[in-house]
């Protein structure tokens, strides 16, 4: 099957009761040994995306196919392919984490010797290995979120699913599991695609971004790429004194509209790119106006959240708290 995409979707929809489309035609195309970061904020159908792809929600229409087989009609050959952790892990409280590799392994097929190494091998690529005998339900969500990535290793998988796999863990956790997916695609081939809410995560791990909003797709592409499409930067002022706030804010309208910044600086998104940058200091300058500090900051997948959709990724979570968890 040499040449065959890993993940391929065509118009996928997923409707849930009450007519709610989770997925609303949606077509993506993932190739082998690639890392896709699927960003969205809450309730933007990105568990249930993942789901209709690990063939354990039937898709209402469409057609996805994962390593080649259909997911509506082939989910033996599709499961046999890809290892999945998802957002609610299924873990059981009172097996410690080897016990839970042990079981995995046996479900897997693989003989008791080998599934002692396998589980070895993994409780230390995840940094569980002092944990290992220990019951589960001790566990942090960081040490789940972990072993349910070592779970999902077991059977060698092309393809892995993960859905937020970094939320709740702390930065060192969250650079060690970036790490390690990295490790996967890259040395070993492994094909990722992965869920988050994180700008960063999409942004250093993924080679690809597909950013989805309600359902659709609003943009794709390498973080790079959709970066540049925002292009023009961001420029911050901050006062040097806070009474001098709304004249910086009307020396800098002249090189950009007024953007969202940090609290306590004066941020436009300058219109004709860096090049605005001299003539605003100038501006500054020449109306004797005095700043603390004064950055340009490139675009980021926030700005291009923005741009597609009107909203920022922050925002955009916080609209619909009810959503949270689903
Ligand atoms: N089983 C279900 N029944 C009805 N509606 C559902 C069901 N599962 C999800 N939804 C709805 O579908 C939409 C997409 O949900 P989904 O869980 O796919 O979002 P998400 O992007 O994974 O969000 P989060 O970041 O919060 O995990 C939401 O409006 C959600 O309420
Ligand atoms: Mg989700």
């Amino acid at each position: 099957m040499a040449g065959e995409r890993s993940i391929e979707i065509d118009g996928l929809v997923r409707e849930f009761k009450g007519g709610i489309r989770a997925v609303d035609g949606i077509d993506l195309r993932v190739e082998p040994g690639e890392i896709y970061g699927f960003l969205g904020p809450n309730g933007a159908g990105k568990s249930t995306t993942v789901l209709v792809l690990t063939t354990l929600l039937p898709p209402t229409a469409g057609r996805a196919l994962v390593a080649g087989h259909d997911v509506a009609t082939e989910g033996a050959l599709v499961r046999a392919a890809i290892g999945a952790a998802l957002q609610e892990a299924a873990l059981d409280p009172v097996l410690t984490g080897r016990e839970h590799l042990h079981l995995q392994c046996a479900l897997h097929g693989l003989d008791r010797g080998e599934r002692r190494r396998r589980a070895v091998d993994l409780l230390e690529r995840v940094g569980l290995a002092e944990a290992a005998d220990r019951k589960v339900g001790g566990y942090s969500g960081g040490m789940k979120r972990r072993l349910d990535l070592a779970l999902a290793l077991v059977h060698r998988p092309r393809i892995l699913f993960l859905d937020e796999p970094t939320t709740g863990l702390d930065p060192q956790s969250r650079s060690a599991l970036w790490a390690e997916v990295g490790r996967l695609a890259h040395e070993e081939g492994v094909t990722v695609f992965l869920t988050t809410q994180y700008l960063e995560e999409a942004d250093v791990l993924a080679d690809r971004v597909g950013i989805i909003d309600h359902g659709r797709i609003v943009a794709t592409g390498t973080p790079a790429a959709l970066k540049a499409e925002i292009g023009r930067p961001r420029l911050e002022a901050t006062p040097a004194v806070e009474t001098d706030r709304e004249a910086i804010a009307g020396a800098l309208a002249a090189f950009g509209e007024p953007c969202a910044g940090s609290p306590r600086a004066v941020a436009v998104r300058l219109a004709r790119g860096t090049e605005g940058l001299t003539g605003a200091v100038r501006a500054l300058d020449a109306a004797g106006l005095r700043v603390a500090d004064l950055q340009l900051h490139s675009p980021s997948l926030d700005d291009v959240f923005l741009a597609k959709t009107g909203r920022t990724l922050e925002g955009a979570a916080e609209e619909e708290p009810a959503a949270a968890g689903a």
